[in-house]
């Protein structure tokens, strides 16, 4: 059993458009979150692709203190750790390691693993993690790939990421297995 703080469904059920963030800079990261929170998201993810990412989310945890902040991009269990030091409320990750898998059931922040396979949602489920990122999702299939996964994996529920721009998440966001989707589209019109 984890000890997470919260359950990957609940912060995918309430958000179901979950903007993602690469940021410069912990100021461009609270004005880019000042414009989001405008434009009526609660809930997002600062990938830790910058060396800013750690602080822009330690940050914004403070400066928002209603807004669900995660960590995206998180590679190894160093990252997660980061994530959580920094403030972190959950996790995301493009693909999945066993380490990863392993370590993160024990943590307190919940962790949304990335598949793009069905190996790789059997090596997901074989811990228990039934909330997975699909990514990236429109190279790997897009939705025809997510319909075809509600066959043999009906306890899943996807949020696919990558690729995904205002004209295709409504796609996604019908079928039954996709709780939520993720993405940068929104992003750029809010730095604008
Ligand atoms: C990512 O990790 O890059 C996200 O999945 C966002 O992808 P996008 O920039 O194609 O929306």
């Amino acid at each position: 059993m984890n000890q997470w703080i919260l359950e990957p469904d609940e912060i995918l059920t309430v958000h179901p458009i979950l903007p993602v963030l690469v940021v410069d800079s912990v100021e461009q990261a609270v004005s880019i979150g000042n414009a989001l929170i405008e434009g009526g998201y609660s809930a997002l993810e600062v990938t830790l692709r910058t060396p800013a990412a750690l602080d822009a989310i330690t940050e914004m945890r403070r400066t928002f203190p209603d807004v669900l902040v995660g960590a995206g991009t998180v590679l190894n269990t160093a990252d997660y750790d980061q994530a959580v030091k920094a403030g972190a409320q959950f996790a995301v990750s493009p693909g999945l390691t066993e380490a990863l898998l392993r370590h993160a059931r024990n943590q307190t922040i919940p962790f949304i693993p990335g598949v793009a396979s069905a190996s790789e949602i059997m090596q997901a489920l074989a811990h228990g993690y039934e909330c997975l990122k699909f990514f990236p999702a429109e190279a790997s299939g897009g939705v025809a790939v997510l319909k075809a996964f509600g066959g043999p994996f009906p306890q899943v529920r996807f949020c696919p990421s990558g690729g995904i721009i205002a004209a295709n998440a409504q796609d996604y966001l019908a079928l039954p297995n996709v709780a939520a989707v993720s993405g940068s589209w929104m992003v750029s019109d809010a730095v604008i």
